[in-house]
């Protein structure tokens, strides 16, 4: 079965000006093992299809006009909010851009792993490693362990001892690794990470690139990678989708996309890439290059 299969999604935002429709006709597979990247320009609506998935924009705001999005079968936009937040974490985990907004910076990273590992938990106890039916003492104590476990997994050094600090005692590579944590320690089988290496310099961005890159060979889950960067796409996605004003222009395998790009806007995403060879004052946004192209 289809781990996420959206189908000509159609969404609208409304704001203090009216509504206006944001993503048009979106169609999306993505199979276990596979990591996706959603590349597009700003405003493009890559965010809005990820929070789509997690069933994350409120209805106040947003509204479906058209279209599916099935998780393992399930219809998440018939699902309710109950049921969704016992999927978000432990099925669907999500990482967001910035890790300064998504820790809390008053309890110590041990404290807002266990939560989420105890939430996980309660719903399946296995994910805490134990069986039957488990007291609270048990349960936090075994959510402790997987704390720490997962904190080691994802390169934290000397986890038991780190684990009681606060976020500030992290640097922003460290504290995105514990989002990362976060989002794996649920087990989920798809993660939606939103520009999760955009906040980070170039060195940490790769170890955190291959870090997802080794959670989806070790547990074949799929990957919705959210960036504007085609560098990130290149180094670890096995699929792209290129979006451009709320809809997908091209999409398929990493390789056939990047190497012939069908579409005038991939391109000139491709063109505005700066290389070794680019010289100074030559950096052309994509808007330059589209006119030059005569779209
Ligand atoms: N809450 C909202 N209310 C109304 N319009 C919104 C809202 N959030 C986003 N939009 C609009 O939807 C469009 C797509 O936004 P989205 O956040 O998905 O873009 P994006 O591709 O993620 O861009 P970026 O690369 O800057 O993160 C934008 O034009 C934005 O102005
Ligand atoms: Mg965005």
């Amino acid at each position: 079965m289809t781990l996420l299969d959206i189908k000509n999604l159609n969404l609208s935002m409304r704001s203090f000006e009216g509504e206006t429709q944001i993503l048009h006709g979106i169609d999306l597979k993505v199979e276990r093992g596979e990591i996706w990247g959603m590349v597009g320009e700003t405003g493009s609506g890559k965010s809005l299809t990820g929070l789509s998935v997690s069933r994350l924009i409120p209805p106040a705001t947003g509204r479906y006009l058209a279209g599916s999005i099935h998780f393992e079968g399930r219809d998440l936009l018939a699902t309710d909010e109950k049921a969704m937040r016992s999927l978000r974490g432990r099925k669907i985990g999500m990482i967001f851009q910035d890790p300064t907004t998504n820790l809390n910076p008053v309890f110590t990273i041990g404290t807002q792993l266990v939560d989420v590992a105890l939430h996980a938990g309660h719903a399946d106890p296995s994910i805490l490693g134990l069986s039957g039916n488990p007291s609270g003492r048990e349960r936090k104590k075994a959510a402790r362990r997987v704390a720490i476990e997962m904190l080691d997994k994802v390169g934290i050094p000397n986890p038991a001892a780190r684990i009681d600090d606060y976020p500030h005692q992290f640097s922003g590579g460290m504290r995105q690794r514990v989002l990362i944590a976060m989002a794996m320690i649920g087990k989920p089988d798809l993660l939606i990470a939103d520009e999760p290496t955009t906040a980070l310099d170039v060195s940490v961005q790769a170890q955190i690139l291959k870090l997802i890159h080794d959670l989806v060979a070790e547990r074949n889950i799929g990957v919705l990678m959210i960036t504007h960067n085609l560098g990130v796409v290149a180094q670890i996605c096995s699929h792209v989708a290129v979006m451009y004003r709320g809809r997908i222009l091209e999409r398929g395998p990493v390789h056939e996309v990047l190497k012939r790009p069908a579409h005038a806007y991939t391109q000139a995403l491709l063109n505005a890439i700066p290389t070794v060879h680019t010289k100074r004052g030559e950096l052309r946004g994509i808007g330059d290059i589209m006119q030059e192209g005569g779209r």
